[in-house]
């Protein structure tokens, strides 16, 4: 028999999981292909809010349903400790004394093979299929010759696999569902996350005090966007202070208005469908644009925020007339915080404390001059924003 391994902390499984082993039976023309949840994973620590093995292999069990050849095997959750994919292997080899063993892996792993727990004992076991994820011609280019340095060094023997790419990842799904909007489930698998409330969707994140509020902010955000969205909650909490804003409301704005960032234009959509986000052509052209609109539903929504931060994080990227205190200390705020660098933006700091609605004026004229070099369209707030402050600005100088 030719027999497939396909391992991962499939937490939770999605349907590019489902997809992709549909595609290695048939590509592979596996015999059969075995599913195989780690119980915990050497490489990574699981998310907050995950539910445990057991429940792990449940999921996989509804993700994986209806695809012939695939079986579920719960060898790595029932062994004690770390799982090591050399363990597995072995443990299979002794199982399946006759049988063609290969062990399925994405790109990202496939090219840090070397620095597994013993590589060429799992090379000896088993032949790699390595599975293409990332389209980008660079990326396999590094897999080609890294296949030929394993070849080489490790005596392996690798297949290489051009499945469709399923642009979705564990960490996406996880942040759709604690945002609200899940996607990319099979159907018994998402009733079985929101009916325990797994992956936050219990309704756990609202009201939270700031100190917990910001360690699930941050959970949530990109790992190199973290230094950015703590800068802007410090310097809106500074900003509030200096005029007479509510700093707690001001800190909470910062460190959740950038929450919907990392997602894509497809998911950005979804959420906007979910909550039945009126949008504009030009805010549904600019994804871009649309996770300030996005971040302040999902503030409010799932967070709980109040309506002035709702606001303050709708407007953070074109601004508009006749903001806010708040609005314009978070888009400020945004612009200049300490992992900002510009020229410039040393007079704009010094600029804010002296005059809020002068530095907002100074961030709008950049913003929009910026984009007219581009010859870029200008969304109509942002314009109507520069030419109400421009006045406004111009008044106040005036004797
Ligand atoms: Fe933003
Ligand atoms: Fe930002």
């Amino acid at each position: 028999m030719k027999i497939g391994v396909y391992g991962g902390s499939f937490n939770p499984p999605h349907t590019g999981h489902a997809l992709a082993a549909a595609e290695l039976i048939r590509k592979l023309e596996l015999d059969k292909l075995l599913i195989i949840p780690a119980a915990d994973p050497p490489h990574k620590q699981l998310a907050e809010g995950s539910p445990g093995p057991l429940e792990r292999l449940a999921l996989c069990r509804a993700a994986f349903a209806g695809i012939p050849g695939a079986e579920l095997c719960d060898m790595e959750l029932r062994r004690a400790g770390k799982s090591y994919t050399v363990d597995t292997l072995a443990q299979l080899r002794e199982q399946y004394p006759e049988d063609e063993l290969i062990l399925v892996m994405g790109t990202d792993m496939f090219l840090s093979f070397s620095q597994w727990y013993q590589p060429e004992r799992i090379a000896r076991l088993a032949s790699l299929a390595v599975m293409r994820r990332d389209e980008s011609a660079g990326t396999w280019e590094k897999v080609r010759s890294q296949a030929e340095a394993y070849r080489e060094n490790l005596g392996a023997r690798v297949t290489e696999v051009e499945n469709r790419c399923v642009e979705i990842s564990s960490t996406t799904v996880r942040r759709m569902l604690a945002f609200g909007a899940p996607c990319c489930l099979a159907p018994e698998a998402e009733t079985m996350i929101l009916r325990n409330g797994w992956y936050q969707t219990g309704g756990s994140l609202r009201g939270l005090p700031y100190e917990s509020l910001r360690e699930r902010a941050l959970a949530l955000h990109d790992e190199k966007r973290r230094a950015h969205v703590l800068g802007t909650a410090e310097t809106a909490e500074g900003l509030a202070r200096r005029w007479g804003e509510d700093p707690d409301a001001a800190r909470r704005a910062g460190i959740l208005h950038d929450i919907t960032k990392a997602l894509g234009p497809k998911e950005q959509l979804h959420i906007c469908e979910k909550y039945a986000m009126m949008l504009t052509d030009m805010q549904r052209a600019n994804p871009k644009l649309l996770h300030a609109k996005t971040g302040a539903v999902v503030a409010r929504e799932v967070f709980g925020e109040s309506p002035a931060v709702f606001d303050a994080i709708w407007w953070h990227t074109t601004g508009r007339a006749g903001m806010t205190t708040l609005e314009k200390i978070l888009y400020i705020a945004d612009y200049m915080e300490p992992n900002r660098d510009f020229p410039g933006v040393e007079r704009l700091r010094a600029l804010v404390e002296e005059d809020l609605d002068a530095a907002v004026y100074a961030g709008l004229e950049q913003s929009v001059g910026h984009l007219r070099s581009l010859k870029r369209e200008i969304d109509p707030d942002s314009l109507k924003a520069w030419n109400y402050y421009g006045k406004s600005t111009e008044r106040r100088l005036e004797p």
